[in-house]
């Protein structure tokens, strides 16, 4: 019988945040680790994750590398090559468990490298252990809420520029930029722009020992300086006009509760 490849979800980079079945997972001597890199220089995030967690890799551990590039063709190959190299150890009745960094089935290799194998061998199950992603810890971490009551959230890869997230703004009240390395200095004079700065945190390696962390006027320091591709913008657009609700989940004519202290 098949193996199993299993995506497992470590979180955006605090051990702490690893939940109880990952870790339960991971404890595990007989399954193989395989976690992504770039490139051969470039250590694996995730797997620096675990290593700061104290757990132990089991005897067979390896890298594998995914290219950042949007060429179509050698990210196809790059997932073809990675299948290749668990299928035998599936194929053997090994579960070969992905570490992902933040939640695997967020903008995650491992949907792909999950595909790829499936295309290759349909009787591999290819099932995620859900987990904490960056933008909630980040929410977390700089103390303003992902979303209330009827609050409308928009999570956007930046890569298709300002003006596309312009045209979110009207009808979103947080915006998540991910992905936001390449057009840090256009957002942040579009965040100034469109007096937006107030409501805006940056979040650099949330969860790691080098986090960095800019709130409000703070994010103008970071204009034409190197920052991680690890980091994303949290933007609140608090005076957004927001259309009339049509039906929620609150009963209009309900008071408010009334609090009274008790001694
Ligand atoms: C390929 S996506 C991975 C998302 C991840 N699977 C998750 O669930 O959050 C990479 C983008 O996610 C964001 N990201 C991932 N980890 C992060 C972290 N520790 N701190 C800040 N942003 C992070 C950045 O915007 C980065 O460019």
């Amino acid at each position: 019988m098949s193996g199993t490849l299993w995506g497992i979800s470590l979180g955006p980079g605090d051990p702490g945040l690893i939940t109880r079945a990952a870790w339960e997972a991971l404890q595990r001597r007989d399954t193989i680790w395989v976690y992504p890199a770039r490139s051969g220089k470039t250590p694996s995030y995730a797997f620096d994750i675990v290593v700061r967690a104290g757990l132990a890799p089991p005897p067979e551990h390896t890298q594998l590398l995914f290219p950042m590039t949007h060429d179509g063709e050698k990210l196809a190959r790059a997932w073809l090559r990675a299948a290749e190299t668990v299928l035998p150890w599936l194929r053997a009745g090994r579960d070969v468990l992905f570490l992902v960094e933040g939640d695997a089935s967020t903008y995650a290799t491992f949907g792909h490298l999950a595909r790829t194998v499936r295309a290759l061998d349909d009787s591999i199950a290819t099932p995620i252990i859900a987990g904490v992603n960056a933008f909630t810890a980040a929410c977390a971490m700089a103390d303003v809420p992902f979303a209330e009551q009827d609050d409308t959230v928009a999570i956007v890869p930046a890569a298709y520029g300002v003006s596309a997230v312009e045209r979110l703004l009207p009808d979103f009240d947080t915006l998540v930029l991910m992905k936001v390395k390449p057009i840090l200095d256009e957002l942040i004079d579009w965040l100034e722009r469109r007096a937006l700065l107030d409501g805006s945190h940056f979040i650099e390696r949330v969860g790691a020992p080098d986090e960095r962390r800019y709130s409000g006027a703070e994010i103008l320091q970071l204009r034409g300086t190197k920052v991680s591709y690890l980091s994303l913008l949290i933007v609140k657009h608090n005076h957004r006009i927001r259309g009339e609700r049509i039906k929620g989940c609150l009963k209009k004519s309900s008071p408010l509760p009334i609090i009274t202290e008790t001694a």
